[in-house]
């Protein structure tokens, strides 16, 4: 699927993302031949630069981050189609310039009037960037082309603003033509949670409340927050990740079998699991969140949250948030799902383990059984990407003995061609007009519906987030919530 004469825009070129991942994916894919001849992309920031300066910076970003080789043909073709428009959001003659930009395009280059507008900046300017794109016209297509707006995370910060945003982006653009990125969507082995799924006989029958005893859906990481105070200060773990990634993660695993993979069918059976989902009764026993405090990582000695440059003092985000959540469904009832998400774990590592009840009865000595834990699906969302089955097997010997072993699937065994990265595919799905993997407005408004009240909750508490130590596996509050219900963290 190559796509078809278009260009991008691209504001918030000077961002991190942009840098690190915007534009290296589109090299990768003109690279691997999925862009169309004459593509082109439009910066457009507040900086005095020229067309070969913003050049410079797309070539550097290229050379730095590109997964796949560099090759002077694909760079020629690309670098003879960026553009630069210096400007600020509110500086009307500088969309008028973008616009002019855009439509030379369309002649010097064939982009055939279609434009997708990446808003890789602060939601606070969506508002301002969306009306100039109006005003100036370039949000509407003329007959047989299109306009596409792609929008990142955060989409607000409650379900008020999330429903603010919603409003204003799509009074410009008509629902179909807004993108929004959850880039966990974009993954592998995200997409391949479907697959195991809904392409196999084994898994769907036992995939329910007779057999699964509960579901862990971890994301932890062992960076800390970096250079990014400015961004995740006030806003926390569980509004950084539990809100989108996790949700979608949760909403995968638990949903029904969609009628069909196109963008309507998915996206009403995650609605179904989103609209299913119930917090616990009593927040306080069915939350834990934590901020890390200094600590040892890969043999060195790292900050505590509070010691970050740009953290506010005494500050009371948690980079660690923990959260039981029910789907009130006959398929999933009285099934916990853990969630939990942390900065500065004790590795990176992504995965939703789903957990079985344990035999109903085992025609073994109890002292043969005592390494036998529950059985499981594990699958290993990054960075070991593929599925484990966890299940007890007999120990050689005289004795009749049965402990825990695995069965591994690896992407990288199983597989030659390496996983394109999350935002190639968002990208080139962007510019095909291919909906399937990003959220619409419901599903971002009922993730939030579930969050708000666990965030009103700690608000109210005012306490700080319990400490927990740099490279560890988070606060004591969190293995207390899972003891409560007699179950245990794994250890990924
Ligand atoms: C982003 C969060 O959405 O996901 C970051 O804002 C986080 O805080 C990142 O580090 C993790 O992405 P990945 O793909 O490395 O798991």
């Amino acid at each position: 699927r190559i796509a078809g004469p278009c260009s991008m825009v691209l504001f918030g070129v000077t961002g991190d993302l942009a840098r690190k991942k915007l534009v290296p994916a589109i090299y990768d894919l003109a690279n691997r031949g999925l862009l169309p001849p004459g593509f082109s992309l439009v910066g457009f920031a507040r900086r005095d630069w020229a067309d070969q300066d913003f050049g410079k910076i797309v070539y550097e970003s290229v050379r730095e981050r590109a997964r796949t080789p560099f090759r002077e043909e694909v760079w020629r073709s690309l670098s003879e189609g960026v553009r630069f428009v210096p400007g600020s959001f509110d500086d009307d003659a500088a969309f008028d310039l973008l616009a002019e930009t855009v439509r030379a395009l369309d002649e010097q280059r064939g982009t055939g009037g279609n434009h997708a507008f990446y808003l890789s900046i602060p939601p606070s300017s969506f508002a301002t960037v969306c009306e100039q794109l109006e005003r100036s016209g370039l949000s509407t297509p003329h007959q047989g082309s299109w306009r596409r707006v792609v929008i990142e995370k955060p989409f607000g910060h409650d379900l008020a603003s999330a429903r603010e945003l919603n409003t204003i982006v799509e009074k410009v653009f008509p629902a179909d033509s807004v993108f929004r990125i959850d880039h966990y969507l974009g993954k592998e082995t995200v997409q391949n949670l479907l697959a195991l799924r809904f392409a196999n006989q084994m898994f769907e029958p036992v995939w329910n409340a007779n057999y699964v005893d509960h579901v862990q859906i971890t994301m932890a990481e062992d960076i800390g927050i970096g250079g990014r105070a400015g961004y995740y200060d006030g806003i926390g773990a569980a509004r950084d990740v539990i809100q989108n990634h996790l949700l979608q993660l949760l909403a995968l695993t638990a949903m029904e079998e969609p009628v069909s993979f196109d963008a309507q069918g998915l996206r009403l059976e995650k609605e179904k699991v989103l609209s299913a989902v119930r917090l616990p009764d009593d927040l306080a026993e069915g939350t834990a969140r934590g901020q890390y405090a200094r600590g040892w990582q890969g043999g060195e000695e790292v900050v505590g949250y509070l010691e970050e440059q740009g953290v506010a003092a005494g500050s009371r985000t948690e980079t660690y948030a923990a959260v039981r959540l029910d789907v009130d469904t006959r398929r999933w009832a009285g099934v916990p799902f853990y969630l939990r998400t942390g900065k500065r774990l004790g590795k990176r590592v992504t995965e939703i383990a789903v957990v079985f009840k344990t035999a109903p009865h085992l025609p073994f000595k109890s002292t043969a059984t005592e390494e036998l834990g529950q059985n499981a699906v594990v699958i290993r969302v990054q960075p070991d990407e593929g599925v484990t089955l966890r299940f007890g097997a007999k120990v050689p010997g005289a004795q009749m003995e049965v402990r825990d072993v695995s069965m591994d699937f690896g992407y990288g065994r199983a597989f030659t061609a390496s996983s394109p990265e999350a935002y190639e595919r968002l990208i080139l799905d962007v510019l095909l007009g291919e909906p399937p993997l990003f959220p619409r407005h419901e599903e971002v408004e009922l993730s939030w519906q579930i969050l708000d009240p666990i965030e009103q909750f700690w608000a109210r508490k005012g306490r700080a987030p319990e400490q927990y130590l740099a490279g560890g596996w988070g606060p004591a509050g969190a293995d207390a919530m899972m003891r409560r219900d007699g179950r245990e963290w794994r250890l990924p």
